[in-house]
């Protein structure tokens, strides 16, 4: 699940760019947050997105694991926090909660307990996303990709609060779930 984005690392399937750069096209977020940097790859695609379109960019992650792309970031407008994401839950509901849409991605270490735990703050017609997502458990030797989060981890939190899986025949393959939160 190794790429590259005009060179700057991602660990994200091949034809991931392309699939974000269409739902960012039709969604224009106000604003995007991402739950976990990691290398930075997608990081950087997201900046360009928001330096070109005035859409603003959170990343957050607890550790700067980034392959020194902090310039990058600075010169792109990104707003890049090294903290814990469970430790500043009420600012990050805070910003998914203002004016606008947001699109959310949980893509840190603990994609259900990050998805349960943010998505009350979703607005209608926000966006919620998490990776390394699989629809049900594979059968064992049936994937080389990683299994973190399935459908039954977060079933109960999408009836709660009206999420609608979303463009799944576009980012279920990509192995990111995609959720819009209905009426
Ligand atoms: C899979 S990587 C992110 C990959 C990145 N989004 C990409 O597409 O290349 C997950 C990241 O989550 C971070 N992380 C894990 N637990 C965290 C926490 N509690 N708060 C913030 N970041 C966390 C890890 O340090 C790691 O860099």
């Amino acid at each position: 699940m190794d790429r590259f984005f005009l060179g700057c690392y991602m660990q994200q399937k091949e034809g991931t760019v392309p699939a974000f750069d269409s739902l960012l096209s039709e969604m224009k977020p106000a604003r995007i947050i991402e739950l976990g940097t990691g290398a930075g790859g997608l990081s950087v695609f997201l900046g360009i997105y928001s330096f070109a379109t005035g859409c603003a960019f959170y990343t957050y992650d607890n550790l700067p694991r980034d392959r020194n792309y902090g310039e990058l970031f600075k010169a792109l407008g990104v707003n890049r926090h090294v903290c814990d994401i469970f430790a500043n839950e009420k600012s990050i509901k805070e910003l998914i909660a203002a004016d606008g849409r947001t699109l959310l991605l949980c893509d840190n270490g603990n994609k259900k307990a990050e998805f349960n735990l943010f998505a009350d703050a979703l607005k209608v017609d926000d966006i919620i996303m998490a990776h390394d997502y699989f629809p049900e458990r594979p059968p064992p030797g049936t994937s080389t990709d990683s299994c973190e989060i399935i459908y039954g981890a977060i079933a109960e939190v999408c009836d709660t609060y009206n999420i609608h899986p979303y463009q799944t025949d576009l980012f279920t393959p990509l192995r990111w779930f995609c959720g819009k939160r209905e009426k």
